[in-house]
């Protein structure tokens, strides 16, 4: 582990030069790996593994979702098996369902965590919020790695030869060999850096992050100035250029490879200024919302509203109502033609 300084605070990070592909597939070697789940990460996550050289296989329900294992070249009875065989073949289960589905799914992967299994989560909302899901496990190492991205991404960097930072955690080590494979599998679904955490750290600030700046913040920022520059007599165009397809086309790229810090520095004057005076008052007016989501997260709320609502027998169809809104609304009915004028996609 390597102890490295972020902008002033010591942490400790695992890195592919410390613990090389190699050695991952060293220390898994007599291990078989069954995915559970084939939904985003369980293609990106069994994918990458199975590229690596790992003995992995894959436990999914029937239906549309195990046709396209099958289309990724999992062989039913082979590698591709319903979730209970999986369970059963598998040394490590790597629970990889949507969360309520792991609630349902609990009483039969349970069964099969014999001794010297370990019990793999990508999330630490199962384990962290236990007395809400019920997971509850036995004397097996239960372990995370948590990537920061989607699973389609870890898929397309995978194969583009980067990779998405994850965080790890060991919750339980019964076989005193947990740490190192929980390590392996970071390595092993192509993770960047590993980052060290708790399932109780990992499933706040993932909430938190979902919730705020990575979907629900950014979706009510962005509408409140389409909104407002509508209201004004601005043009769809000019709205939705201003204020979504100027910081994605543009700004994004420019932000993720170089920080804030240069965007401030090398945009014009006038943008400086004014970004200087303003980021201010909007941290100001953003922050006591960010604390009442923490706090929803943390005290559990957040948690139980998903687990409430998804689990709904109608949960699709009034989803589907939700995501419908959003679509038809005027900013991504806008979004949608901007894209198709795009000299790329014209
Ligand atoms: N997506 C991300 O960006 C991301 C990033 C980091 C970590 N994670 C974590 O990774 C884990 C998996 O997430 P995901 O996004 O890959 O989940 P997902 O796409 O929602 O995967 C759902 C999987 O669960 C299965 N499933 C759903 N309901 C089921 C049921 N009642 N019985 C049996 N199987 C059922 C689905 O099969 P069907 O298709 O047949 O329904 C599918 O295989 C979660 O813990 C998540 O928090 C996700």
């Amino acid at each position: 582990m390597a102890k490295l300084n972020f902008g002033g605070v010591e942490e400790t990070v695992i890195t592919r030069e410390e613990f090389p592909l190699g050695k991952a597939l060293e220390v898994l070697k007599d291990e078989t790996i069954a995915v559970i789940g084939y939904g985003v990460q369980g293609p990106g996550q069994g994918l990458d593994l199975r590229d690596n050289g790992f003995n992995v296989i894959v436990g999914q329900r029937p239906g549309k979702t195990y046709d396209k294992a099958v289309a990724d070249g999992w062989k039913p009875g082979e590698t591709l098996f319903s979730i209970e065989e999986a369970c059963e073949r598998g040394t490590i289960i790597m629970c990889l369902l949507s969360d309520a589905a792991v609630i349902s799914q609990w009483p039969t992967i349970k069964k099969h965590l014999t001794a010297g299994k370990a019990l793999y989560f990508s999330h630490g909302f199962a384990i962290n919020w236990s007395d809400r899901t019920g997971v509850v496990p036995a004397d097996v190492d239960v372990i995370m790695v948590a990537p920061k991205g989607s699973g389609t991404m870890l898929r397309v960097l995978f194969k583009e030869g980067k990779g998405t930072n994850s965080s790890f955690a060991v919750y339980q080590d019964a076989t005193g060999r947990a740490l190192e494979r929980t390590l392996a599998l970071g390595i092993g679904i192509g993770s960047g850096y590993l980052f060290e955490t708790t399932f109780q750290r990992e499933a706040v600030s993932d909430l938190t992050g979902e919730r705020g700046s990575l979907m629900g913040a950014i979706q009510g920022l962005l509408l409140a100035q389409y909104e407002v520059l509508r209201e004004n007599g601005h043009t769809p165009s000019e709205a939705f250029n201003e204020t979504v397809e100027e910081l994605t086309q543009s700004l994004m790229p420019l932000f993720a490879a170089k920080g804030m810090d240069w965007m401030y520095a090398n945009c014009s004057t006038t943008a400086q200024r004014g970004a200087l005076d303003w980021m201010g008052p909007f941290h100001d007016a953003v922050k006591p919302v960010v604390e009442q989501l923490y706090a929803s997260v943390k005290c559990g709320n957040e948690a139980q509203r998903s687990i409430d609502s998804n689990t709904q027998p109608d949960y699709r169809e009034k989803l589907e109502e939700e995501l419908k809104a959003l679509r038809e609304s005027e900013m991504w009915r806008t979004g949608a033609v901007v894209r198709t004028l795009r000299p790329e996609n014209a």
